[in-house]
């Protein structure tokens, strides 16, 4: 069994009179990387905020490690880039790593030999004398993880760091991202599935404050694969009563009503696609298009998102 790093119960934030967080649980493995997915206003920041210590949860419990470890003894062994990190750009990258890394209380010497380690890492030795202000987006966020680095976390939590980036920077935090899996374990957040899919093991899907969807991507693919038939027919009062008429048909489970066409999630594809034919036939339905094929992951997060 796979080590656990974090486990948080029942997390809750409120602010006032509204709740960011509503009590959500999940855990980390160690050595794993997981996205938290959701979009805007999910609770996202307000969740990575109560990890990293910067702000007190309302209520519920976070654990560290498998003791009873408190995040206040914790927080050297986290990293966290926030989603707008400020930089003093007036200094050098290498200047800023070793100020961050005496700041986290790493002797002066020491500072110094893990600045240099980690602005290897993600690839700004050419530039670590150079000022900060002439850096482009994506080596300004690599130096942001550098930052959470440079004190040799066991976790890092990255806030949206790729979704300020134009497609070069986001390109060069993502190849980065996936050389650090497996040497640390990292949570990063993200309101684009294709991010996550791109290089985590799993997921959790935040939406307006809490988790409705977690899990292995690999299980949650096979999850949400469904056979699904989409068909569209010419604009006629027969065709249309017909579309409205396959919600009740035994093997549609679930059907997405559009103009001119419907998007039906069957139970077998065999048994539909032959029943379906048959009756277009016979109620000599104007098709326009009928094609079988099978739901996916985004699918589900168009629609839990989309709503
Ligand atoms: N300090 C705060 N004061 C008022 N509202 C807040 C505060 N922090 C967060 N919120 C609200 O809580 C919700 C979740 O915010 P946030 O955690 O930033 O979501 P995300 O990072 O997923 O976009 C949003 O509606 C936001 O406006
Ligand atoms: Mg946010």
């Amino acid at each position: 069994m796979t080590e656990q790093l974090l486990s948080i119960h029942e997390l809750t934030k409120s602010i006032g009179s509204i709740m960011p967080v509503k009590g959500i649980s999940f855990e980390l493995k160690r050595g794993g990387c997981t996205a938290l997915l959701g979009p805007n206003g999910a609770g996202k920041t307000t969740t990575l905020r109560m990890l990293a210590g910067l702000i007190p949860p309302t209520r519920g419990e976070i654990r560290y490690g498998s003791g009873d470890g408190h995040t206040d003894s914790w927080r050297h062994r986290i990293g966290y880039l926030p989603q707008y990190p400020k930089f003093y750009s007036w200094m050098s990258g290498m200047e800023y790593l070793s100020f961050s890394a005496k700041l986290s209380g790493l002797s002066g010497k020491e500072a110094l030999r893990r600045s240099r380690e980690v602005i290897e890492m993600v690839g700004l030795q050419q530039a670590a004398k150079r000022r900060i202000s002439g850096y482009s987006g994506g080596m300004k966020q690599r130096l942001g993880i550098a930052q959470a680095l440079v004190h040799e976390p066991e976790l890092i939590m990255l806030d949206e760091p790729v979704s300020a980036l134009d497609p070069i920077g986001r390109r060069e935090v993502m190849d980065l991202l996936d050389r650090l899996r497996g040497e640390v374990t990292v949570l990063f957040s993200t309101h684009v599935l294709h991010d996550a899919e791109e290089i985590c093991d799993d997921m959790i899907l935040m939406v307006d404050g809490e988790i409705a969807e977690k899990g292995a991507l690999s299980e949650l693919r096979t999850k949400y694969r469904q056979p699904v038939l989409s068909i569209d027919v010419e604009p006629g009062e027969r065709e249309v009563a017909w579309l409205d008429s396959l919600a009740n048909r035994p093997y549609v489970q679930e059907i997405e009503l559009g103009k001119r066409g419907a998007k039906l999630m069957v139970t077998d594809m065999g048994v539909a696609r032959a029943a379906l034919i048959q009756e277009l036939a016979d109620a000599e339905i104007q098709l326009l298009r009928f094609e079988a094929g099978t739901s996916t992951l985004e699918d589900m997060f168009m629609k839990v998102v989309g709503s």
